[in-house]
C-alpha cells in the first residue's frame, strides 16, 4: 500500500502516484473552463442555449453548414482570444519534469499546446484547422477567416449575443444572408478539422490512445465527465489491465467506480499545487 493511502489524504496520494512517473492525461472540457470556454456537462455547460451540430445534419444540408460557419465566425475571435490557464500550465511542467509519458485531450481548443506541452493528442482534432470534405486537404483556421470576412463585409459588426466558446445566438433571418465558401482547390465542401457528435474518430488515432494507455503507469483524468464513449474506452482499457486510474473532477464522472483516486476539486489550483509538490 502507498504510504500515503495510510494517511487518507487523497491529494497526497494523487500526489504519491504522480510522483511515480509514466502519467498519461486523458483531459476534457472541464480543463479549459478556467480560461472561460464553457464544458458540455458542468456548471458552465448548463447555460449553452444550442445543442452541438451533429454530423450527419452537417453533411446534409447546406443550410445547416451556413448557420454553423455564420455562428462559428462571429465566435470565432473568442476562442483564438482564450489563453491557457493555470491547469495547462501545470500538466506542461509536469511533462518538462519527465513524469508524463502522454497526453490525450478531448478538447479541441489547442490550449494544452498553448500552454507549453508537446506531443498532445488531439482526439477529436481541432478548431484552429479546416478539412474539404471532397480532396481532404487541411488549410488552417485563420485562412478561412479571413476568406469569410471578405465575403461577409460588415457581418461582424452586425452581431448578436456571442457566447464565451464560440457559439454566436444568430436568428435564422440573419444566418440566412451569410455568405459560406468553399474549398480554394477543388470546390468542395469545408468543414472544421474537429470530430463531431455522430462522427467517428479515425482509427489510427484511437489505436494510438489505446497504446498509450496500455503503457501507462497512471490514467490521470482532468476536467472530463466521461459521459462519451470516446473517452471513456480509455478508462476501460485502463480497468482491463489493472492500471491505477486518477480522476480530478469538479462533480461525478461515469469512471468513478473505477477510480483509485478521485479528487472533486477545481484543477487550476489543484493542479500547481501537485506541482509545487512533485516537479519543483
Ligand atoms: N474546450 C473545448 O475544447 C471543449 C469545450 C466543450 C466541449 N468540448 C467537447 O465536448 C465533449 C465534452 O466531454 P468532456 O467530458 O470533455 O466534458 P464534459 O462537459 O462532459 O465534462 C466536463 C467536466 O469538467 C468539470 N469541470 C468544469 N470545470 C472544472 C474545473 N475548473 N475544475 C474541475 N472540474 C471542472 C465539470 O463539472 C464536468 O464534470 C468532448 O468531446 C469535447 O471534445 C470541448
Ligand atoms: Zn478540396
Amino acid at each position: 500500500m502507498h504510504t500515503a493511502a495510510k494517511t487518507g489524504s487523497t491529494f497526497a496520494l494523487l500526489t504519491d502516484l504522480v510522483a511515480g512517473g509514466g502519467v498519461v492525461v486523458l483531459s476534457g472540457a472541464g480543463l479549459s473552463t478556467e480560461s472561460g470556454i464553457p464544458d458540455y456537462r458542468g456548471e458552465s455547460g448548463r447555460k449553452r442555449p444550442a445543442s452541438p451540430m451533429t454530423y450527419q445534419t452537417f453533411i446534409g444540408s447546406a443550410a445547416a453548414r451556413r448557420r454553423y460557419w455564420a455562428r462559428s465566425h462571429l465566435g470565432w475571435r473568442h476562442i483564438t482570444g482564450a489563453l491557457p490557464n493555470t491547469g495547462h500550465r501545470a500538466v506542461a511542467e509536469l511533462q518538462r519534469h519527465g513524469l508524463v509519458a502522454g497526453i490525450i485531450t478531448q478538447n479541441v481548443d489547442g490550449l494544452h499546446q498553448a500552454g507549453g506541452a508537446s506531443g498532445v493528442v488531439e482526439l477529436h482534432g481541432g478548431l484552429d484547422r479546416v478539412r474539404c470534405l471532397s480532396c481532404g486537404e487541411r488549410s488552417p483556421r485563420h485562412a478561412l477567416h479571413l476568406r469569410l470576412a471578405a465575403a461577409n463585409p460588415g457581418w461582424e459588426s452586425a452581431t448578436a449575443e456571442i457566447n464565451p466558446d464560440g457559439d454566436a445566438v444568430l436568428d435564422d433571418d440573419l444566418v440566412g444572408t451569410f455568405t459560406i465558401v468553399d474549398c480554394g482547390g477543388c470546390g468542395g465542401v469545408l468543414k472544421p478539422d474537429v470530430i463531431f457528435f455522430g462522427e467517428n474518430v479515425p482509427r489510427v488515432r484511437v489505436q494510438e490512445c489505446y497504446t498509450m494507455t496500455e503503457r501507462a503507469a497512471l490514467l490521470l483524468v482532468l476536467g472530463s465527465s466521461l459521459t462519451v464513449m470516446s473517452g471513456y474506452r480509455f478508462v476501460r482499457r485502463a480497468t482491463e489491465l489493472a492500471i491505477p486510474i486518477a480522476i480530478v473532477n469538479q462533480g461525478a464522472t461515469r469512471g468513478d467506480a473505477e477510480a483509485m483516486v478521485t479528487l472533486d476539486a477545481p484543477l487550476g489550483p489543484t493542479l500547481a499545487a501537485l506541482v509545487a509538490e512533485v516537479a519543483t
